[in-house]
């Protein structure tokens, strides 16, 4: 946990510079001809390498719910219906959702006891949501608005590259 938020500190600074390398390398690494599932399994890996997140995954809209897709992490659920948890609200909403404190987010579904902070961003594609990217932390109120600000570019950018 000590190490967690000595990280968190320092990337404070330097944060941005992190997100321009990150989005330098996908740009070199998310090709539109890899298809969806090795994009997104090569994105979540570029993610989890750069940054000390618990976990960093997609949920993608499959028969009416989210289904589990390509992830970096612990085991985690497989469905979650729409409204539900985190993720189910950003897919309601249309809009990113930040968890600073996950156990006092109301249905909050949790897949790890470690996740203490969390980040769901929807990938939109005409303003329909196709899924969303779920990050996790074991830090609480990780995510900022820088976090954010340079997550919501990243995501926008990618969806328009993969569908
Ligand atoms: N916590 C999420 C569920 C997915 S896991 O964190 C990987 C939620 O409440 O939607």
């Amino acid at each position: 946990m000590f190490q967690t938020n000595l990280i968190q500190v320092m990337n404070k600074e330097t944060k941005q510079e992190e997100f321009s390398a990150l989005e330098a390398e996908l740009r070199a690494l998310i090709l539109p001809q890899d298809g969806l599932i090795s994009n997104m399994a090569n994105f979540c890996a570029a993610l989890y390498s750069r940054f000390d997140f618990l976990w960093v995954g997609f949920y993608m809209i499959d028969e009416g719910q989210l289904r589990l897709g390509p992830f970096q992490g612990p085991v985690a659920c497989t469905r979650i219906a729409k409204g539900k948890g985190v993720c189910g609200s950003a897919w309601s909403l249309k809009e990113t959702v930040v968890a600073n404190d996950v156990h006092k987010f109301p249905g909050h579904i949790a897949c790890s006891a470690d996740s203490n902070s969390e980040i769901v961003l929807p990938l939109l594609v005409d303003n329909e949501v196709k899924g969303v990217l779920d990050i996790d932390s074991t830090a609480f109120g990780y995510f900022d608005e820088i976090d954010q600000e340079c997550l919501e570019n990243i995501v926008k950018w990618f969806a328009s590259v993969v569908y």
